[in-house]
């Protein structure tokens, strides 16, 4: 939440918590080997993951999550507009582009 929250731009987050969520190490530890390979400036990061900033973005999270309806029962838990069913998450699964397209407001 505090890389999403202070980079700011879906395209360096993303593939920063990618990396990490692929490496098989502790968070700490992951976060310092992805910033280190994709140059991202960690201290401010890793600052406000130990701050009250840090709970506070982390909670604002669990409370979205909290509030999905049906419950998210497993992740990734695809939502399209606010609405997630199983045979969208099938087509994200499988043909995610035709389901932005089909979809797509
Ligand atoms: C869904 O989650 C809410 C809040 O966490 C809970 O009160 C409710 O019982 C859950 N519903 C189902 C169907 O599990």
């Amino acid at each position: 939440t505090c890389a999403i929250n202070i980079i700011d731009d879906i395209n360096v987050y993303f593939p920063f918590i990618k990396c990490m969520e692929a490496k098989d190490t502790m968070p700490d530890k992951a976060a310092e080997k992805c910033a280190n390979a994709m140059k991202i400036d960690l201290a401010p990061i890793m600052s406000c993951a130990n701050s009250d900033k840090g709970n506070l973005l982390e909670h604002e999270m669990a409370l979205k999550t909290e509030a999905l309806r049906p419950n998210q029962t497993y992740v990734p838990w695809i939502t399209i507009n606010g609405v997630h069913t199983e045979k969208m998450q099938d087509m994200a699964q499988k043909d995610l582009l035709s389901l932005i397209c089909d979809t797509y407001k």
